[in-house]
């Protein structure tokens, strides 16, 4: 039997900017050391974790495996270390690994084409969405979005009227506690419902526009090392986006409980349930104050390693 070929991709932790960036408001992002794996083989029929593509949980890869245009069928296997439903970019890193196992068959295998295709499955798949978890599960390390062109550029991102700009952004070595609250929340009505916030109001919108000078701080203050400034920054952010309606009382407990350990803590994601982050140099500490209250824990630190072709 031939040998299979595989790829993996990072998961992804957004530091600042959630849901500003729908807006067109800058957000940083940086991949975390969870990765998925997607293996594939020359097989008689296409099978996926030896089941069929077509059960629903296997959406982005056989979104994937329809982008590709593959002649003959493959069977693939997917290991992921990143908790489905957390907020950690679990299918943005499935999609991002398949793609590249599915162009590595083909000879193919171009981080920016990854980068577009993957983006497109989630539009595809789950509808709104902004390109920073799957252009952040294909570059690794950190990821600047904004809607113009500055200096390390890695590609660009266009659909409809808007555009996006992916840019390389170096980050510290870092280790974040993520506290997940256990509360799935579907990111499309929590996108909505800041919408509808920021169309009829002003002070909603001067909100958002807020996250992005705070995204651009605390950009700063994390590349200097000023882990108390990015802190302070995190836990103003956390205080935006609650009043943007996408905070929890759950949230709240962990993210209070943390920051007793933490420079700062926050949602990370879409909100409304999910996952918190804090940063800290107290990980067993805070991750045990998260416990505490009721939340599940995961250590993370930053991944420099993007999309890549496994041996
Ligand atoms: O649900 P997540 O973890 O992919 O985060 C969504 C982030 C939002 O800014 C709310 C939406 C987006 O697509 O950027």
């Amino acid at each position: 039997m031939a040998a299979p070929v595989a790829a993996s991709a990072p998961g992804k932790l957004i530091l600042f900017g959630e849901h500003a960036v729908v807006f067109g408001e800058p957000a940083l992002c940086t991949a975390i050391d969870l990765r998925t794996e997607v293996f594939a083989r020359p097989h008689a029929e296409w099978l996926v974790d030896g089941a069929s593509l077509d059960d629903p949980k296997y959406r982005y890869v056989k979104a994937a495996v329809r982008r590709s245009r593959m002649e003959n069928p493959l069977w693939l296997e997917i290991r992921s270390m990143i908790p489905t439903g957390a907020g950690l970019g679990s299918s943005a890193a499935v999609t991002v690994a398949a793609l590249g196992a599915l162009a590595s068959l083909r000879g193919a295998f171009d981080p920016p084409a990854i980068a577009r295709e993957a983006f497109e499955i989630e539009h595809e798949v789950q509808g709104r969405a902004s390109p920073i978890d799957t252009s952040t599960a294909t570059a690794g390390g950190g990821v600047l979005v904004r809607p113009d062109e500055g200096d390390d550029l890695l590609w660009t991102i266009t659909r409809d009227t808007r555009r996006w700009c992916l840019h390389r952004c170096p980050l510290p070595e870092l280790t974040f506690v993520i506290g997940y609250t256990g509360i799935g929340a579907a990111t499309g009505p929590l996108v909505a419902g800041v919408k509808e916030r920021v169309d009829a109001s002003p002070k909603a919108a001067s909100m958002v526009r807020e996250i992005g000078h705070i995204t651009m701080d605390g950009l700063v203050a994390l590349q200097r090392n000023d882990l108390v400034a990015a802190g302070r920054l995190m836990d103003q952010d956390q205080g935006l986006l609650d009043e943007l309606g996408v905070g929890h009382p759950m949230l709240d407990r962990l993210v209070t409980a943390a920051r007793k350990s933490s420079y700062g803590a926050k949602l990370t994601g879409a909100g409304g349930g999910g996952s918190m982050v804090a940063l800290t140099d107290e990980p067993e500490r805070t991750a045990q104050a998260i416990r505490d209250v009721g939340g599940r824990p995961f250590l993370v630190h930053t991944d420099p390693v993007g999309v890549r072709r496994m041996p």
